[in-house]
């Protein structure tokens, strides 16, 4: 039996502390953000080929463009090889993340994707196969991915995580107010992975140091959380921004964006994501804050900025 309609949705995520260094087997803290979000609908197509409608491309799917071979992947993997459907589908992407910019989008697009077929289907869905179906559409993307952008798609609560399986929930108990400033610049991910893999794998001993640094800041910054020590944990994101210029993974734009957060007064400010591009992120404990946060990113060349107060939906999720 099929729907006639599938549907699913997932949201964005935002690395708060760890990116990089969680490809290496540190820890990385990282936010669900239903600020935005993808919505997929499948259904029967009337052609007899398979179709595809996002704001990259609307086309047959067989025809799709390289930039989405990840979207491709996802979609013979788990129609075809997964769920066995050989009819045509219509797809229908509609998102508002923005793509590449370190908010998780493509991992959301293969979220939204296999759930919309998997209900289609009406076949149930367990976690694990979530999972493994998004990572498989992530390696196409960013060639080794941590897992992290893939495990926060399935998460309505902040995580501290380590590959390839440590998860706990992190509590935001206080209130705490994260700011999203978007360069406007596309962010670089893969490229800035296989950079910093290249000094490791070369034993650059700034790199090194900087990863284990950043190792560090990231199990201080989770003490910090449970503690509501938020001039703390502000500091310590701006000592990480500063190791992942060492690993010169941040980019003049972003630099600019960081300095003008602190300058409005945010508690802490870095780069979000892979880098190189795409967003950074600034938290406040000052809800009067917020707006004057936001304003001078603009000022300063943001081309978006996004406000979320970070809490703890529901403990038991
Ligand atoms: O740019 P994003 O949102 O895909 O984040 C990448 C995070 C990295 O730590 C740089 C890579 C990874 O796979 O965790």
């Amino acid at each position: 039996m099929m729907k006639l309609i599938g549907h699913g949705r997932s949201h964005a995520k935002i690395i708060l502390m760890g990116e990089h260094s969680v490809v290496y087997g540190g820890p990385a803290i990282a936010v669900p953000y239903s600020g935005v979000e993808v919505h997929v609908k499948v259904k029967a197509s009337e052609l007899d080929k398979s179709t595809v409608r996002c704001a990259f491309y609307e086309g047959l799917v067989e025809e799709m463009p390289d930039v989405i071979a990840s979207l491709y992947h996802t979609i013979r993997v788990t129609a075809e090889k997964t769920l066995g459907i050989s009819s045509p589908l219509d797809y229908i992407i509609e998102s508002t993340i923005p793509a590449e910019r370190g908010m998780g989008s493509s991992a959301a697009v293969a979220c939204a994707l296999i759930r919309a077929l998997y209900d289609f289907a009406e076949r149930p869905l367990s976690q694990s196969q979530l999972l493994g179906l998004i990572s498989e559409a992530e390696t196409i993307a960013h060639g080794s991915p941590s897992g992290l952008d893939g495990l926060l798609m399935t998460k309505k609560n902040p995580v501290i995580f380590r590959r390839p399986q440590e998860i706990e929930n992190l509590f935001f108990k206080g209130s705490l107010y994260l700011i999203v400033g978007d360069s406007g610049h596309i962010g670089r991910t893969k490229e800035a992975v296989m950079d910093v893999k290249r000094q490791i794998d070369s034993q650059d001993a700034k790199a090194k140091e900087a990863i284990e640094a950043i190792d560090q800041l990231v199990l201080s910054a989770r003490e910090a959380i449970d503690r509501c020590q938020w001039e703390q944990l502000g500091h310590l994101m701006t000592k990480d921004h500063h190791f992942l210029q060492v690993l010169g993974v941040s980019s003049k734009e972003l630099d600019a964006l960081v300095a003008s957060a602190l300058t409005a007064g945010a508690l802490g400010a870095k780069l979000t994501g892979g880098g190189r591009g795409g967003c950074m992120i600034a938290i406040t404990d000052d809800p009067d804050r917020v707006e004057a946060i936001r304003a001078n990113l603009i000022k300063a060349g943001a081309k978006t900025t996004y406000a979320h107060q970070l809490h703890t939906a529901n403990p038991l999720l």
